[in-house]
């Protein structure tokens, strides 16, 4: 456990003084070999795949603002969930939430299920649905809480313990939350998983992916998984992301009030329904998210009406940008079933709760006025 407070954690963990220069940021060491000292040995290093000491600073930065023993960053997120499934075998079963973003289901059912790895999907915001889904051969429970774009939480604590009891690990992906917001390895999960590309690197510039485990045997799995795979992080990127995570608590503080304030105009609103914001009295696992999280965040969904409305509402936005993404500093608006959504079949997609309705809104750090006002002249429009 270290002894500092969240936001010293974000400037310092990882990213001290370089111990030859004295330069205060991490130099980015663009080098993919790495001279030996002889034969069988080196300076900790040999070759950018199995490691190189800009990622080792961010791995070490993710791995405590986690509270992990270990972090590993990849190329993206989707990069991040195949290195996290790499490791299983043939027959092992793998339970997933039913209602993960859309680039998971196709990770999973294009290539990891012919692989011979058995997945099924369930409805995760129910322990007993996943309670009853688990066999012998479940070895993990992938869970994402918040949900994409639906924002339906998942008991990761009750999850954990059921879990546990069959022998099975648990990942959460905490992309939704950023490690700010929610710390799925106190709550009782063992691997979580990030995409880079949102909060941790905040400003919408790269693309990357990260696992923190919480065990030593989870350091060996995913450092081979690195070196024989090689979907690694490039060190430019990790500067991006080390630079991004310094004012991530800060930003944070801001994306949720402006969250809060947008859910609250969206909530008194007339042309909105389904409003989905866990920071909601109304949300139906408002007390969960009270107990589980340590914010709302800035994500939230809601219903227009329907595919020509959403069109409207989406061509009338001056500041809210029409784009896929989430978590960096500008507010983006997309349309779940054309965008990030569009992988999935209409059953898939009606099975998720996405409708041609829907629109899925970032909250950016701009003024939350100009937010709101800019939302009010849009919806004017539909
Ligand atoms: C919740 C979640 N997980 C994973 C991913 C995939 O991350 P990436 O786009 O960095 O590959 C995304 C991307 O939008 C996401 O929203």
């Amino acid at each position: 456990m270290s002894p500092y407070k969240y936001s010293t954690l974000a400037v310092h963990a990882g990213q001290y003084p370089d111990p030859r220069t004295g330069a205060v940021n991490v130099p980015v060491y663009l080098s993919s070999t790495f001279e030996l000292t002889g034969i069988g040995s080196d300076r900790g290093w040999d070759y950018s795949r199995a490691g190189n000491p800009t990622r080792d600073r961010l791995e070490e930065a993710l791995a405590a603002l986690e509270g992990g023993s270990s972090g590993h960053a990849f190329t993206s997120g989707m990069a991040a969930i195949m290195a996290l499934v790499q490791p299983l075998h043939a027959g092992d079963h793998l339970l997933c939430s039913h209602n993960v973003y859309a680039g998971t289901v196709r990770l999973f059912n294009t290539y990891v299920r012919n692989y011979g790895i058995d997945i099924e999907y369930v409805d995760t915001s129910k322990p007993e649905a996943v309670e009853a889904a688990m066999r012998p051969s479940t070895k993990l429970v992938h869970v994402e809480t918040p949900s994409n774009p639906t924002m339906v939480l998942s008991d990761i604590g009750a999850i954990g313990e059921i879990a546990h009891a069959k022998g099975a690990e648990v990942s959460v992906d905490n992309t939704f939350m950023s490690p700010v917001l929610q710390s799925p390895l106190a709550l009782g999960a063992d691997i979580v998983m990030h995409s880079t590309t949102k909060y941790l690197n905040g400003h919408s510039d790269g693309i990357g992916g990260a696992l923190i485990g919480s065990k030593p045997e989870h350091k060996e799995r995913f450092l081979l998984v690195q070196k024989a795979a090689g979907g690694i992080m490039s060190p430019f990127e990790c500067f991006l992301v080390l630079r991004g995570i310094k004012t991530m608590p800060l930003r944070i503080r801001q994306h949720e009030e402006n969250g809060r304030a947008v859910a609250e105009f969206l909530a008194a609103h007339k042309k909105v329904s389904r409003l989905a914001y866990p920071g909601l009295k109304s949300h139906p696992q408002y007390e969960l998210a009270c107990r589980q999280q340590k914010g709302f965040g800035s994500m939230l969904s809601f219903d227009i009406g329907n595919r020509d409305a959403a069109g409207r509402f989406m061509g009338a936005l001056k500041i809210f940008i029409n784009a896929e993404s989430l978590g960096g500093v500008e507010s983006l608006a997309s349309h779940s079933a054309t965008t990030t959504h569009a992988a999935l079949t209409d059953a898939e997609r009606a099975a998720a709760g996405i409708t041609e309705g829907m629109i899925r809104l970032s909250i950016g750090i701009e003024d939350k006025e100009d937010l709101i006002a800019d939302l009010d002249q849009a919806l004017a429009a539909v």
